[in-house]
């Protein structure tokens, strides 16, 4: 049985974790079936309406079919809803499929009108720009939160750490200025761990729960928490578009946010390592790391978030740098995606924010990293290494690209 008031790391371990003795199992069974067996056809029925609508299954209730309803996702659901000290949790196939049901939920409650905070993830930018899902968007700042909001607004949209310039934002501040409008948090970046968005006053928080809450770059994953008025509506867009989390991820994720806490400590013991290392590096035009000194003017490690997580940008200066130093890199993989246990880098302008408009795509010689679980002397030969190559001009790097990896 959980203590009264667990710690993180406890309800991380043991959250979604319930029957399992009474099962005679030590772990959550994966349950594959995308059908269940019915009592009677008016039963069916009833449970079928019950689920469509966006209920959950009472004990003893078939849960139908695997899109309407799925045992692991619940457990999954619960874990994570623990973590965000949410009343619930919808899990679907992808972050984007989870920022898709959302706004489709906006628009169908008649609300279609979306308030962003610029930078967000490309992907949520090209989403909102396109108008795809029916949505109109105004992009603000902090500063212009008040006066976007509409009559017919029905989300504030915004990323702390933002992605890719890591810039924090301070949730209290837009929710007093979103006022009855409910705002949303990406908070894949922060993770519970860090940040904990609802306490701050957010209606929502979605992850890409490929990232950090899975953790090992094997499970491709979203979710919303928030109030239960909203997981019913969640759960509905779910049935109805077929977004669902597959049960094989569902024990991935949550076997991810096992070691939650352990990892993004320690990835973030390493990142603030190394950007404490790289800043003023004479290679760099900037190194964008909340942790470092003057990077977090209003405070809000400490109070909003309990670090500056293990996310660092470099600003190399020019594309051509930043091309040298990413494919200069040996130990630290070039790929999209973050939050896994090795180490990536990627170039936004080029790939995650592709679709962003010129005007607010991150720069041409900006890189980021995602820190891992490596030793930190080996990050910081890599990278040293490679900012080395990046410094000198096209083709007389050979040298210092053929620098042998540590083994
Ligand atoms: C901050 C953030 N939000 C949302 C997403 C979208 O998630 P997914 O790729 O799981 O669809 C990403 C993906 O990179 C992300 O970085």
């Amino acid at each position: 049985m959980l203590p009264l008031t667990p710690h993180i790391e406890t309800l991380a371990v043991h959250a979604g974790m319930d029957g399992l003795a009474e099962a005679g199992v030590h772990v959550p069974s994966i349950d594959l079936s995308t059908t269940n067996p019915l009592s009677g056809v008016e039963a069916g029925g009833e449970s079928y309406e019950n689920l469509a609508s966006g209920g959950t299954p009472e004990p003893g209730d078939s849960a139908v079919y695997q899109r309407l309803w799925q045992p692991g996702v619940a457990r999954f659901e619960t874990a994570l809803a623990a973590l965000e000290r949410a009343e619930g949790t919808v899990a679907f196939a992808t972050g984007m499929a989870a920022l898709t049901a959302t706004l489709i939920a906006t628009v169908t409650a008649d609300k279609p009108h979306i308030v962003a905070l610029r930078p967000l993830y490309g992907g949520t930018d090209h989403v909102l720009a396109s108008g795809l899902l029916g949505t109109t968007v105004t992009w603000t700042d902090l500063a212009g939160v008040a006066g976007a909001i509409r009559s017919n607004t029905g989300l504030v949209v915004l990323e702390t750490p933002a992605n890719p310039t890591l810039e924090l934002t301070d949730i209290r501040a837009v929710v007093a200025a979103a006022g009855d409008v409910p705002v949303l948090v990406d908070n894949t970046f922060a993770t519970p761990v860090l940040s904990r968005p609802i306490e701050s006053g957010a209606t929502l928080v979605l992850h890409s729960a490929t990232k950090f809450l899975g953790g090992h770059g094997d499970a491709m994953g979203g979710t919303v928490s928030g109030p239960q008025e909203w997981m019913v509506r969640l759960r509905q867009v779910r049935a109805l578009t077929g977004g669902l989390l597959q049960p094989f991820n569902a024990y991935l994720l949550h076997r991810g946010l096992r070691t939650l806490p352990i990892r993004v400590r320690a990835q973030q013991h390493t990142a603030g390592l190394i950007a404490a290392r790289l800043n003023e590096h004479p290679a760099l035009t900037r190194v964008l790391y909340p942790g470092l000194p003057g990077q977090d003017p209003q405070g809000l490690i400490g109070r909003q978030s309990a670090g500056a997580g293990s996310l660092i940008a470099l600003d190399l200066g020019s594309f051509a740098a930043a091309v040298r130093f990413t494919e200069a890199l040996r130990l630290i993989t070039h790929a999209v995606s973050l939050g896994g246990v090795d180490s990536l880098v990627q170039h936004p302008a080029s790939l995650t924010h592709r679709p962003v408009v010129a005007e607010a795509r991150p720069g041409a010689g900006i890189v980021r990293l995602s820190i891992g679980l490596e030793h930190v002397d080996d990050l910081l030969d890599d990278i040293l290494t490679a900012l080395l190559v990046a410094r000198v001009p096209v083709g007389a790097g050979t040298a210092a690209r053929s620098a042998p990896l540590r083994s």
